[in-house]
């Protein structure tokens, strides 16, 4: 898995650099291959196609994220280019995280309304690199990524009644209800697929 984390800050090895190698370090460890790379707004972000997450993050400086992360969005090609990618978010500072989840992260997420976003954190300025938060965000954004393009193992045993009633529906409609109640089967636990699971997740979930 590749990531790269695009980042932005006033300061030279100030708070959300040591944050980023933190966070660049444990994906590094756990076998993805990390790249960072500063944000500029006029910079050509073609280069993210080659990612399969991209990690967002930067301070914010007067009630605003910074400018070049949010320029980048706004004004270059960034948002363009970061179609159909997985993403996450981090911000960082000195605000409650409660206040800044709505005063800062929507200033970043207006603009990823059609990105899936794995994880999204705020993070405070003096956070230390050895922090439990910074092992959280990454293991959500691990987590979130392996559970989209993990398939999943459907392990239900469809009996002889049921699968005849799946076989007797138009062939348009059985690869849909075939995968349906398989995931119901998953999603409730059980190891059959029967009539009697058919009909109720017929109930709960609608349809024919
Ligand atoms: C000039 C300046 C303005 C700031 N404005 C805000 C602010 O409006 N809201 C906030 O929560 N934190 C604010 N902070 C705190 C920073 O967001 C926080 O310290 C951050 O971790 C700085 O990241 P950096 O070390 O990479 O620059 C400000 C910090 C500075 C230096």
């Amino acid at each position: 898995m590749k990531a790269v984390i695009l980042y932005d800050s006033r300061s030279k090895g100030g708070a959300t650099e040591a944050i980023i190698d933190s966070i660049g370090l444990k994906l590094a460890e756990s076998g993805a291959y990390v790249e960072k790379a500063k944000c500029k707004a006029n910079a050509d972000y073609r280069f993210v196609k080659e990612f399969d997450i991209v990690i967002l993050g930067a301070p914010v400086y007067y009630f605003l994220v910074s400018s070049q992360l949010l320029g980048s969005l706004i004004h270059g090609n960034l948002k363009k280019n970061l179609r159909r990618k997985k993403i996450a978010i981090f911000l960082t500072c000195g605000t409650p995280e409660i206040m800044a989840a709505v005063l800062y992260l929507p200033q970043l997420k207006i603009h990823l309304v059609r990105n899936k976003i794995l994880a999204e954190k705020i993070f405070a300025s003096g956070v230390n690199a050895e922090s439990e938060v910074l092992d959280e965000f990454v293991e959500d954004v691990l987590h979130e990524y392996k559970k989209i393009v993990t398939p999943k193992v459907l392990s239900a045993k469809w009996t002889d009644e049921a699968r005849e009633w799946l076989q007797a529906l138009p062939a348009f409609m059985k690869e849909k209800f075939r995968i349906m109640a398989e995931e119901y089967a998953d999603d409730m636990g059980y190891d059959e697929i029967t009539l009697e699971m058919l009909s109720e997740a017929r109930n709960r979930l609608g349809g024919t």
